[in-house]
This record gives C-alpha cells, sequence and structure tokens, in this order.
C-alpha cells in the first residue's frame, strides 16, 4: 500500500476513456497516484460523468477562464496540491504562463506515433500515407502543438483492410493500457 500517493489533476473534453482508465489503475493499492480532480471545458463531456461516479471532484471551466484566470486556474491546482496534470482527449490549448508554472508536469496522450502526425484526424492520415504501424504517444505539453519531449510511445500494426474507425479502436485500447503505466513510471523516476 501506498501511502503518498501523487494528486493528478486529468482534463477532458469529452468521451473520457483514458480518464476511467487512469481511474481504474489508482485504485490498486500498489498504484502511486490518485485522481484528485477532473477539469472539462465542456459541461456534457461524458468523462465528468465517470469522475462523479467515482467522487471524484469536478470542474467545468469556459473558454473565457481558460484564457484569462491561467493564474487562477493554477492556484487552485496548487491548492489541491496536484503533482501532474494529465491532458486526456482535451482540445483547448493552455497558455505559456500555465505551462511555465507546471514545466514538466503537464503530459497529453496523442493517438499517433510522434513526431508523426500532430494535431487532428491522425488514423485518416496514417491511412492514407499507407503506413505500416501507428500507434499512441504520451509527451510533455509544450508551446507548440504535440511537440514536447516524448515519453513513451507504443505501436500498433495497421492491417491492409483498416479503416479509420477499426485503427482508432485498437490504437486507443492500447493509450488506455499506456497512460496508467507511464504515468506511474513518471512519478517513480
Ligand atoms: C484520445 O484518442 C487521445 O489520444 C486524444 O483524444 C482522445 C481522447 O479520448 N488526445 P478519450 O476521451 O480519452 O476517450
Amino acid at each position: 500500500m501506498i501511502k503518498d500517493k501523487a494528486n493528478i489533476a486529468v482534463f477532458i473534453s469529452g468521451r473520457g476513456t483514458n480518464l476511467k482508465a487512469l481511474i481504474l489503475r489508482s485504485k490498486k493499492k500498489s498504484c502511486n497516484y490518485k485522481i484528485a480532480y477532473v477539469i472539462s471545458n465542456k459541461k456534457n463531456a461524458a468523462g465528468l460523468k465517470i469522475a462523479k461516479k467515482n467522487k471524484i471532484l469536478t470542474k467545468i471551466i469556459s473558454q473565457s477562464f481558460l484564457k484569462t484566470e491561467q493564474k487562477k486556474l493554477a492556484k487552485i491546482l496548487v491548492n489541491k496540491d496536484i503533482k501532474f496534470v494529465c491532458l486526456a482527449g482535451f482540445m483547448k490549448i493552455l497558455s505559456p504562463y500555465f505551462l511555465d508554472f507546471f514545466k514538466n508536469k503537464i503530459i497529453n496522450i496523442h493517438p499517433s506515433l510522434l513526431p508523426k502526425y500532430k494535431g487532428l484526424n491522425t488514423h485518416y492520415r496514417a491511412l492514407k500515407a499507407k503506413e505500416r504501424f501507428s500507434g499512441c504517444t504520451i509527451h510533455y505539453v509544450s508551446k507548440k502543438l504535440d511537440s514536447g519531449k516524448i515519453i513513451e510511445k507504443r505501436k500498433v500494426k495497421i492491417f491492409k483492410k483498416d479503416t479509420v474507425e477499426k485503427l482508432e479502436k485498437r490504437v486507443l485500447k492500447e493509450e488506455n493500457k499506456l497512460y496508467p503505466l507511464a504515468l506511474e513510471r513518471l512519478i517513480k523516476s
């Protein structure tokens, strides 16, 4: 049993499968982190229901709050003793102030083998380019989109008959496995 589990804030905008995977893992006695806060920029994000079901504190932030109140947001997280911020399908850009404040403490999961296919529609682009592999990447969040230092990657094979939906499903399965493990390893290191 780990006594001092690191408090984690997860930022979401939607579905929340990665959030769910992070929560599930956090319930293990041997896990070194605890999801202490879930922040969403969408009030109807499905992930919020997952957080509430697991009795995790949630907060909805508006676009204007995100833009103008980054100091306030940083303060809220400090007060909750947040050690790492995990972006999990969070579709907004964080300010330079916030990124500097939590330097090397904000990580993201991206559905491609970075540095390939930054941005959106990664699966479509990987298929179109006839890649043999795709996958997912955990990386630090920096000021340039999907360009921060890479922490871990996991490869997924692309099959000839793959569609965007099929590939997305297989990559997501790996994302859900990788994120909790990578976070645990990061906290340990
Ligand atoms: C994932 O594919 C993640 O890599 C990307 O956004 C998606 C979020 O999915 N950044 P979920 O909300 O965690 O299910």
